[in-house]
């Protein structure tokens, strides 16, 4: 695999830690992201701690990784929060707080990348969604509705960016045993499971394995795709 200067936020655990790992096993000098200070040690490896939420953070952090690398050549929008709440019990508070990190603190990174990538001529912008989306998932009505957001902006930013040689893409796994679904009960990961194509568990090694496609200088003719782990369909 090709490598380069990578962004990718939520890097202190989960999905986040497991793609920053992998990346830089394979070379790539990978900036990190999160509230709380860095977890991982390594050479090629930079944290910044931020609230992606915070417009201002996020193109002062975007700025920096490039003034020190001269460029960024892919952004993986992965950190999100989750909320699982029956829709008449959802506060304007939650919404709130969902939205900002999910919806608008992935808008800011891409908004950010994409001005550095188009005057590039190349990039990579890959953001997470969830299969509580086309499941419309009842109990996780503004974590989905956040995701339901960021398909939109991955779509529309595809066509923005279509004739810049930066392809943006998104992928919604499967549950993942992480932090994120710690709270929910077992009963309704099953429930989630069993409307699945393939009903099992996902890993981080099945979400890798999508980034990696659509970080592949192969895929640059795909784009505005969003690709749904366990044969979940839209
Ligand atoms: N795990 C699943 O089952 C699953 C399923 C479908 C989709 N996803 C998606 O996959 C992505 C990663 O999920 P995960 O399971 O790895 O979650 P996780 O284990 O809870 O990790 C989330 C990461 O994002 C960071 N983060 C959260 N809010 C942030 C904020 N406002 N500003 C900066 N960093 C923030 C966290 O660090 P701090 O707390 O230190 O800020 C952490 O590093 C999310 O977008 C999620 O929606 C996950």
């Amino acid at each position: 695999m090709k490598s380069g200067v990578i962004i990718i936020t939520g890097t202190s655990k989960g999905i986040g830690r497991h793609l920053a790992e992998h990346y830089l096993a394979n070379g790539w000098i990978v900036a990190g992201c999160s509230r709380g200070e860095s977890t991982i040690g390594h050479d090629n490896y930079s944290h910044t701690s931020l609230d992606i939420g915070d417009e201002k953070d996020v193109t002062r952090m975007v700025r920096t990784v490039h003034a020190k690398h001269g460029k960024v050549d892919a952004l993986l929008n992965n950190a999100g929060r989750a909320s699982m709440n029956a829709a008449l019990l959802t506060p304007g508070s939650t919404l709130e707080k969902v939205f900002r990190t999910n919806t608008f603190g992935s808008f800011y990174f891409a908004r950010e990348t994409a001005k550095l990538m188009i005057r590039q001529k190349q990039g990579r912008i890959v953001f997470f969604t969830t299969v509580a989306r086309p499941l419309r998932l009842e109990g996780e009505i503004a974590y989905a509705a956040s995701k339901a957001a960021v398909e939109s902006i991955t779509q529309i930013l595809a066509r923005e960016l279509g004739s810049n040689g930066v392809t943006v893409n998104a992928i919604g796994p499967t549950p993942v045993k992480t932090d994120l679904i710690r709270g929910v009960s077992d009963n309704s990961i099953q429930n989630l499971l069993d409307r699945q194509a393939i009903k099992r568990i996902g890993e981080f090694e099945d979400v890798t394995n999508v980034v990696d496609f659509f970080l592949k200088p192969e895929s640059s003719f795909v784009t505005g795709q969003i690709i749904y782990l366990g044969g979940v369909e839209n």
